[in-house]
């Protein structure tokens, strides 16, 4: 199992013991906006995910992680990394549970996937999709340094496409961290 830890946050690895958090999260219409492109998701589909999410674990050492606060049990959301299903090329992504929305989340835990990403995993590129009309998830590549790219077809949909060099990477952590001081 792979765990990251944040300021605030530890992630884990997915695995079946998220099933049922998931399935409350994946069946509210409002998280599933702009993903998957079928609204609220049913039990049955995300009993499938789970699955997927393991099979990617196993395939390619890297996949989504579940997400908490330090010392909480209840799961917030989930983010990671994972391969495009078109292309191969390795996506980072967020959700979380409406309750946890404004709060910086997204943000700090696609960080800590970009980071491991990049130094655990060696990546060279990480890219994100976003359908164009999902605002608060193209500002949290905007504010991770990911550059738009385009409108790129991606999930059989028009997606807004951002990516990321490892060298951008770490040099937008640098400015960031320079700033901060
Ligand atoms: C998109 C999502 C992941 C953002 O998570 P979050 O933890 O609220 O994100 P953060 O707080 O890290 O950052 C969101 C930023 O977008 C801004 N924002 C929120 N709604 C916005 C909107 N409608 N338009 C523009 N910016 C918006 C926030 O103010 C914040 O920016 P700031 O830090 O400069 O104030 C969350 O809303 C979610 O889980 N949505 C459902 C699943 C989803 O769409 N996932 C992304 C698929 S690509």
């Amino acid at each position: 199992m792979t765990q990251l830890e944040t300021e605030r946050l530890i992630m884990r690895t997915l695995c079946t013991d998220d099933l049922e958090w998931l399935v409350t999260m994946r069946g509210d219409a409002d998280v599933m906006r702009y993903i998957g492109g079928e609204g609220a998701v049913s039990r049955e589909r995300t009993v499938e995910r789970v699955a997927r999410y393991l099979q990617c674990w196993n395939e390619h050492g890297l996949g989504m992680f579940g997400v908490r606060f330090r010392g909480e049990d209840e799961a917030v959301g989930w983010a990671g990394l994972q391969p495009l299903e078109e292309t191969g090329e390795i996506e980072v992504g967020y959700a979380f549970g409406r309750t946890a929305w404004g709060r910086g989340l997204a943000t700090e835990t696609a960080r800590a996937a970009l980071e491991w990403g990049f130094r655990e995993r060696g990546l060279e590129r990480i890219v994100a999709v976003a359908s164009p009309e999902n605002a608060a998830s193209r500002h949290v590549m905007d504010k991770l340094g990911m550059k738009y790219e385009g409108i790129r077809f991606r999930y059989g949909t028009d997606c807004a496409y951002h990516s990321i060099t490892a060298k951008a990477f770490a040099e937008h952590s640098a400015q960031a961290a320079a700033r901060a001081r």
